[in-house]
């Protein structure tokens, strides 16, 4: 039997195991997939340049000190996100114009700039309080809320943009409550909207941020990690816990951690039940259309002509794009997020209409189709098609619930501990929360663990 079973190789679930281990603990983890990292995946271009990183992303090293530690411990390289050049805005379909990165576009009319920054400070303001969400502000949607606030219908359209980028739903789906509470737990709306050195979107991983992942996973050990073993059943036996996977295996161990997000509890078969109010909220978490069309070319053609390769969209299917080129391995590449309900009507489509979609709005927005419609690659990724992911980036719960079950959100039940960057007190949804989740989880365990063998002296 072993001390601890951990059930998801992502950050959260391998940083529980690793902090578990460091404590004494013996542990194993058991995954679905064939390679750890979940939500974090990076696959090598076929022209050798490099990776493109399907999911996860960007950090600060300076700011994310777990993420920051281990870029230094794992001598990771790292890539500042270029910034120079023009950003295009994209209003209407056939509608756009070019401004200068890191300002409020100055297209927008005087009134509808004065709205935007009226919203704008009024959420940032709410999300430097400390504190937990109001009940007033979860049973109204983002939408309702800024729509409450005064705000003009420009304004209302980038709120929109702001949701789908940080979440994958449309700003109608989900509760301004979680939003301000998710600006809380990350520094603010403005550092998390930021692409500058103040914010999350500063580095990127030069060789993939899976990285991160495989080098944790084996500090834990191979032997301790089983791939390809998705789990179908948890037993709480109450002076133990049992796992069994649909490759016809059991495990046993003291305590289990489990790491998938909240969403997907209900595929497992979980005995005893999970108490009724736990399931209420983690039966309605939703997970958001995140998705990424990655283009590459053999040149950044878009900085010739003055481009910075960001831009924003109301049409879609692309909401929002960045330039995430390694120029130092000569791979250039345009990173393409296509979520929110734009994203999930492309997400149905075939792959050569997705791609087709795609390269369509960047002529439209950069013009130079004789550029545009010569990728040497073409990625996409629709994490809603994920068997073990179902969307991203993290659970989003219900209108009214975040404030209704906040207190068995992500609290143990017996022998069972629940991580996941959707918990975590700081950083959630970034690869950061998901580590520091996984280290309070471990911390949770070592506790009981100790406070069981005192009792059994
Ligand atoms: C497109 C995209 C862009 C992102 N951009 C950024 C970014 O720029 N910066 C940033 O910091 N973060 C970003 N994120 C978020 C970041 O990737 C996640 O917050 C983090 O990786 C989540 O880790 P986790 O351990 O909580 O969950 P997961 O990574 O989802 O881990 C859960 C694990 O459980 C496994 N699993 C599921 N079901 C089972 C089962 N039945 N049995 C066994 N195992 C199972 C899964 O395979 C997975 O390995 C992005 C995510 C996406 C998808
Ligand atoms: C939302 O919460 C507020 C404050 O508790 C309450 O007054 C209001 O009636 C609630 N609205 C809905 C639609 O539940
Ligand atoms: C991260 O953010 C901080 C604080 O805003 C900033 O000072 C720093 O330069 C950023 N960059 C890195 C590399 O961490
Ligand atoms: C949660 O979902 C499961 C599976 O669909 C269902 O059996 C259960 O009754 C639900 N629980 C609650 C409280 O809604």
């Amino acid at each position: 039997m072993f001390d601890l079973l951990v059930v998801g190789a992502g950050l959260s679930g391998l940083q529980a195991a690793l902090s578990a281990q460091q404590a004494g603990l013996t542990v194993a983890v058991i995954e679905a997939r064939d390679r750890v990292g979940g939500k974090i995946w990076s696959v090598p271009l076929a022209s050798g340049r490099g990776y493109a990183d399907l999911g996860g992303a960007w950090i600060n090293k300076s700011l994310q000190k777990r993420v920051g530690a281990y870029v230094d411990k794992f001598g990771l390289k790292t890539v500042v996100q270029r910034l120079e050049g023009k950003a295009v805005m994209q209003q209407a379909p056939g509608e756009r114009f070019e401004f200068p990165f890191g300002v409020t576009p100055s297209d927008f009319s005087p009134e509808e700039k004065k709205s935007l920054e009226m919203v704008r400070d009024h959420i940032q303001a709410e999300s430097l309080k400390p504190g937990p969400p109001r009940l007033e502000d979860d049973n109204v949607s983002l939408d309702q809320y800024v729509r409450d606030l005064g705000a003009l219908p420009g304004t209302i359209k980038m709120v929109n943009i702001w949701a789908q980028v940080m979440h994958g739903l449309d700003s109608t789906e989900y509760s301004a409550a979680w939003f301000i509470d998710y600006c809380r737990k990350n520094r603010g709306l403005l550092a998390i909207r930021a692409d500058d050195a103040s914010g999350g979107q500063h580095l990127r991983f030069r060789d993939g941020a899976q990285s991160l992942a495989t080098n944790i996973a084996a500090l834990v050990g191979a032997p301790n990690i089983h791939l390809s073993s998705p789990v179908t059943s948890i037993t709480d036996h109450g002076s133990y816990t049992s796992i069994t996977t649909t490759t016809g295996q059991t495990f046993t161990g003291r305590k289990t951690i489990i790491s998938i997000p909240s969403t997907m509890y209900k595929e497992l078969n979980i005995q005893p039940p999970l108490p009724p109010r736990l399931q209420a909220i983690t039966n309605a978490t939703t997970l958001g259309d995140y998705n990424k069309a990655i283009v590459c070319y053999d040149r950044p053609w878009w900085r010739e002509h003055g481009f910075n390769g960001y831009f924003a969209s109301y049409v879609g299917p692309v909401i929002l794009a960045r330039d995430t080129s390694v120029d130092e391995v000569g791979n250039y590449c345009l990173t393409c997020f296509v979520n929110g309900k734009p994203g999930r009507g492309w997400g149905r489509l075939r792959a050569h209409e997705r791609r087709a979609a795609v390269l369509a709005q960047l002529a439209q927005i950069f013009g130079h189709e004789e550029e545009v419609y010569k990728p040497i690659e073409f990625f996409d990724q629709i994490w809603q098609a994920e068997r073990y992911s179902r969307g991203a980036l993290a659970p989003i719960t219900a209108l009214g619930h975040l404030v209704e079950y906040v207190d068995v959100y992500g609290r143990a039940v017996g022998n069972l501990h629940f991580v996941g960057t959707e918990y975590s007190p700081e950083w959630k949804g970034y690869m950061e929360g998901a580590i520091c989740s996984g280290e309070v989880g471990a911390g949770e365990v070592v506790q009981a663990l100790k406070g069981r063998e005192r009792a059994n002296l």
